[in-house]
């Protein structure tokens, strides 16, 4: 098999689809004003176009009005907004959330003090008992859609049915899910959302915070009255319309190709000793996202050794990884030390094809058997 080079590391940030960065040079280089009101130039009324037609199409994805829609620079600040502009509202409030969220969300929880954190189990499904046991009327429940390292899937609609019910504002992280799965902020009871379109071949640097009406949350940086005075700054609109374009070209006959390919490349490597899948089987897992234990292998071994063969995977979590630190995901979900330090995660895309995944399940056969005879 020749070298070919693999990108296996979409959980954290995709290729650019060109349609995208067609749609959004014309904002960078022709449209470039600021989005002006009525009483600004005329110039800027392109760029206000724009932005109030993203608005809307993106708003329309998730079931949502388009003011309820705040454009953030990405998915760490729509999660700060969300929190911090919540306890600054209602400074008392409490915030459940889990241990296996990412960091965007726990060192908030971390600085804020008053959280409780859920059960969650070796799959990484929260355990309902435990917010049954946490509840409190006034709090905020903040939880992903999707578990960014293992996949695990939540049950948004049976946990936003009984938020809002104990009267809890609910908060989730759809980061991961966004587009490929359905997301429908009436349906499930959600009042927070935090989405982005860079794992969608989108810009990075723009993300948006879905904000239900009657929420209250207060701007956590100062400036001026952009973004309904909820998020100041200028408007990003290249990144703004690019979100929007990513949004429209979405196809969902790609998710079931990436689900035909996660499933042939876990089924396989799987296959290998001493290997242990981190996160559920089937369709409660997220449709590109494989994540492997290889016993007596080190993640980050494994990462150098498949990159040396163009293969670009992640150990532990991607943001994390410079850390060297085990992945409190797998920690979290009563994972041993070894599975935490000796996973490694795969995360596909659209771009990827069944002769990718072949030339994946052989090199990583053959560099665990490398490496397995070197450590055993
Ligand atoms: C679920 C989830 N939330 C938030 C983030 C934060 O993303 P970033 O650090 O790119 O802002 C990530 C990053 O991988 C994520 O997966």
């Amino acid at each position: 098999m020749k070298k070919r080079f693999i990108y296996l590391d979409n959980a954290s940030v995709t290729k650019v689809d060109s349609r995208v960065l067609r749609a959004m040079n014309i904002y960078h280089t022709k449209y470039y004003s600021v989005p002006t009101v009525e009483y600004g130039h005329s110039f800027g009324l392109k760029s206000r176009k724009a932005l109030e037609q993203a608005r809307e199409a993106i708003a329309e994805s998730i079931n949502a009005n388009k003011d309820e829609i705040i454009f953030t620079s990405g998915q760490t600040e729509s999660n700060n907004l969300a929190i911090k502009g919540f306890v600054a509202m209602n400074n008392t409030a409490r915030v459940i959330t889990t241990k296996i969220e990412h960091e965007s969300i726990l060192n908030v929880c971390k600085d804020y003090g008053n959280v409780a954190y859920l059960d969650v189990d070796r799959e990484g499904f929260i355990k309902f008992n435990s917010l049954k046991r946490l509840q409190e009327e006034g709090a905020i429940l903040s939880i992903q859609h999707a578990n960014h390292e293992i996949g695990t899937v939540q049950n948004i609609k049976r946990i936003g049915r009984f938020c809002r019910k104990a009267g809890i504002t609910f908060h989730v992280d759809a980061t991961q899910t966004f587009m490929k799965l359905d997301i429908d902020v009436e349906r499930m009871n959600i009042d927070l959302l935090t989405i982005s379109p860079h794992l969608i071949h989108g810009p990075r640097g723009i993300g948006a915070l879905y904000i239900r009406k009657g929420v209250k949350i207060k701007a956590i940086l100062s400036g001026g009255y952009n973004e309904f005075g909820i998020r100041p700054g200028l408007e990003n609109i290249p990144a703004i319309v690019g979100f929007r374009k990513a949004v429209e070209i979405f196809d969902k006959k790609d998710v079931s190709r990436m689900f035909k390919l996660r499933d042939r490349l876990m089924k396989n490597l799987l296959e290998i000793d001493n290997t242990k899948l981190n996160g559920p089987l089937g369709k409660d897992r997220l449709c590109n996202n494989v994540n492997i234990s290889f016993r007596y292998v080190e993640g980050e071994s494994m990462l150098l050794h498949l990159d040396l063969r163009g293969i670009i995977v992640t150990t532990g979590s991607s943001c994390f990884s410079t850390a060297l630190k085990p992945s409190h995901v797998i920690l979290g979900i009563g994972g041993r030390h070894e599975d935490a330090h000796s996973s490694v995660r795969f995360s596909l895309s659209k771009y990827n094809d069944v002769e990718d995944i072949d030339y994946t399940i052989k090199n990583v056969n053959e560099v665990v058997s490398e490496l397995r005879k070197i450590s055993m």
